[in-house]
């Protein structure tokens, strides 16, 4: 059975953790070991690192959703620990970061469209509309198809519907910032419906999805609203 931990967020969850506004998630299945997103402020991205017990040099695939400051904050020490993993970016990615990774020997993955990672992941390429580019994350797991976003600016509506695309099903359950937080009123109420919409099952809304936000996804999917923070651990 997989196992995803989120290893950076917003919100609370497992006390030995530091909360960071920023996301990091660590997912292992049949012995891949993929991170995605590297946390905010690197000091706690390694507190966290550390107090989960993942060994950095162990990761295979590292899938950075987009060039944020509060998703690339754990790079340069990621770069320090591991020298063996793939790492995926989406195009339009920030050029000093990739040459970055480049020099420090890591072979970097430009998706232009959906790419499987490390045989058992796939990334969507970059969603559009956007203002930042930026992939996700998904996968088969238990129910349906996983997806796992960094902060959503394409739209999670959009990002549903392009793995929906992809994968030929609605996917089952969405975990990650929605980018809600700067919503309030009839905007939000319209972006929740519009998760609402896309007939996904579960949602677990984190990092920049804001209170409000996530009070209406816990009020519309009652219990199909997965509640997680930092060190949350789901099982698929
Ligand atoms: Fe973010
Ligand atoms: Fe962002």
């Amino acid at each position: 059975m997989g196992k995803l931990t989120i290893v950076v967020d917003n919100y609370p969850h497992d006390s030995r953790l530091k909360r960071d506004w920023g996301f990091s998630a660590y997912i292992e299945d049949r012995g891949i070991k993929l991170l995605f997103d590297l946390g905010n402020r690197s000091e706690i991205f390694m507190h966290n690192v550390k107090a989960l017990g993942i060994d950095l040099s162990m990761i295979d695939c590292l899938v950075i959703s987009h060039p944020d400051y509060d998703h690339v904050g754990g790079l340069d020490e990621f770069l320090v620990k591991n020298k063996k993993a793939g790492v995926f970016v989406p195009e339009g990615f920030d050029v000093g970061m990739i040459d970055k990774m480049e020099k420090s020997g890591h072979e970097v993955f430009v998706s232009k469209e959906p790419m499987d990672v490390c045989g058992r992941f796939k990334i969507t390429g970059p969603v559009t509309p956007s203002t930042r580019p930026e992939h996700s994350l998904f996968f088969e797991g238990e129910g349906g198809v996983w997806i796992v976003a960094g902060c959503s600016h394409p739209k999670p509506w959009n990002i549903i519907n392009k793995v929906k695309e992809i994968a030929g099903k609605t996917p089952y359950v969405y975990i990650g910032g929605y980018h809600f937080f700067r919503m309030f009123d009839d905007e939000l109420q319209q972006a929740v419906r519009k998760v609402r919409d896309t007939e996904i099952e579960k949602v677990a809304p984190c990092h920049c999805t804001g209170e409000e936000g996530r009070r209406l996804f816990k009020e519309v999917f009652d219990k199909d609203y997965i509640e997680v923070g930092v060190g949350s651990v789901l099982e698929f």
